[in-house]
């Protein structure tokens, strides 16, 4: 078939109307599909239920004294050591936070702006004029939350098949007002991008002209494979400790989309002196996280093969719903040559280009009809995506049928828009 751009004028006008009159179709049908953000599904938190079953009552006592009273501010050693080996560190190079390894990141970037990462010599970002951040776009919103509402301002890196592109990334670190870099290294959101070796080996060996850099590598989706052992990513910390850089990076995990995302346990790992630094300051915030909540996440999984082996169950329920919406993307799309998308092998999203110009007009047509999708332009800085392209797909909290609706009339909306483009221009 012909691609939509090198359609005759009226073949374009008759496949418009085509598409209009099937989204009047599904218009009609009073749909309400919501496939805004990366929410696991009832059948995945099932998968966690046994951990409510656990009963607590006569498991009061970890190695460290009893998990219902105040202190072990970094966490009981029996989770220290099961996040350790999440994150390919030593026991003591692991703190245990709450419920959300956003909220350590929150924390810790807080930290840096208002005391410093604790580089001597270096005043708090806060106190420095103009500090600024990399963020490796298109990439998680949340992220850039962060830094807008600390004062930091972004300059955008846009990702490769690779990773960040490093070419850019070298340039702007020349800049000692450029303080660190937001990275989702493995399955990035929303394009599911696996930092390959030679670009943590490039991340790693970077000497920023500002000595009090920090990347914040959050890790989120360091288990999250969709197919058989997944993409491989380096320890970022071993390789920076070849080159004497393992300050400049700090490890953010959690079991929100291993266990539950709103009762879940999280984790930041790296090296001593980080380590030391942030319990300096969490010292001062919170006496002591949920014991209870490590122990039974303990119980729960034992170690990693435990996580491991639990995390083939949710790609069971989550690698249909990948594939359904893929493989609709790929028969509905590929022709046209207005769209592509890249097929990620795990994490949570799928991360769909659209024409230049047009993802906001795809994203008013799937409201129109009943699809809420992730606000167009909130996977960049400022909510504002330069190219309006940018479309992420969060596949899964639906199940497989709404997923297939909700994916055609995606398409239906994007051959709409790349009609309007065109006969715009007739
Ligand atoms: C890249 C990334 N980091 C962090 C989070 C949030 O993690 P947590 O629930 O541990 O705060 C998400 C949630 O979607 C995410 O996509």
């Amino acid at each position: 078939m012909q691609r939509i751009q090198d359609l005759p004028a009226e073949e374009l006008k008759k496949l418009y109307d085509a598409e209009l009159a099937r989204y009047d179709g599904f218009v009609s049908a009073g749909l309400s599909i919501n496939m805004a953000r990366g929410t696991p599904c009832p059948e995945q938190l099932d998968l966690s239920e046994e951990l409510l079953d656990i009963d607590m009552s006569p498991l009061h006592q970890c190695e460290d004294g009893d998990v219902r009273n105040y202190g072990i501010l970094s966490g009981i050693p029996e989770c220290r050591r099961l996040f350790a080996e999440l994150c390919g560190v030593g026991p003591d190079n692991v703190i245990i936070g709450g419920c959300s390894s956003l909220q350590l990141m929150y924390d810790y970037v807080s930290q840096c702006v208002t005391k410093g990462p604790g580089v001597p010599g270096c005043a708090p970002w806060g106190e420095q004029n103009g500090v600024k951040f990399i963020a490796v776009v298109p990439g998680y919103d949340r992220h850039f939350g962060i830094c807008e509402y600390l004062g930091i301002e972004l300059v955008n890196v846009p990702i490769t098949p690779e990773g960040p592109d490093m070419d850019a990334v070298e340039e702007l670190i020349k800049d000692p007002s450029v303080k660190g870099m937001l990275c989702v290294p493995k399955y990035s959101n929303p394009d599911g991008v696996t930092y390959s070796a030679e670009t943590v080996e490039r991340l790693a060996k970077m000497t920023p002209a500002a000595p009090d850099f920090r990347v914040i590598w959050d890790n989120a989706y360091c288990v999250h494979d969709l197919y058989g052992d997944g993409d491989e990513l380096p320890n970022i910390l071993d390789v920076a400790a070849k080159y004497g850089h393992e300050d400049n990076f700090v490890v953010f995990v959690s079991t929100s989309k291993i266990s539950f995302p709103g009762a879940g346990v999280s984790a930041v790992a790296g090296s001593d002196a980080n380590i030391r630094s942030i319990l300096g300051r969490m010292k001062y915030q919170i006496i002591s996280y949920d014991k209870i909540n490590q122990l039974r996440h303990v119980i729960f999984f034992r170690n990693l093969d435990g996580i491991t082996a639990h995390m083939k169950r949710h790609a069971e329920i989550l690698r249909p719903k990948f594939e359904t919406v893929l493989g609709t993307l790929d028969r509905e799309l590929t022709w046209t040559g207005a769209a592509h998308w890249i097929k990620p092998r795990g994490g949570y999203f799928i991360s769909l280009y659209v024409d230049v110009g047009s993802a906001s007009r795809v994203g008013e047509l799937c409201k129109k009809a009943g699809l809420t999708i992730t606000r167009v332009g909130a996977t960049y800085p400022y909510g504002k995506d330069p190219d309006d392209a940018n479309i992420r797909i969060a596949p899964s909290y639906p199940d497989c049928d709404t997923l297939k609706t909700a994916a055609e009339l995606m398409c239906c909306c994007v051959r709409i828009a790349a009609c309007e483009e065109l006969l715009a221009r007739v």
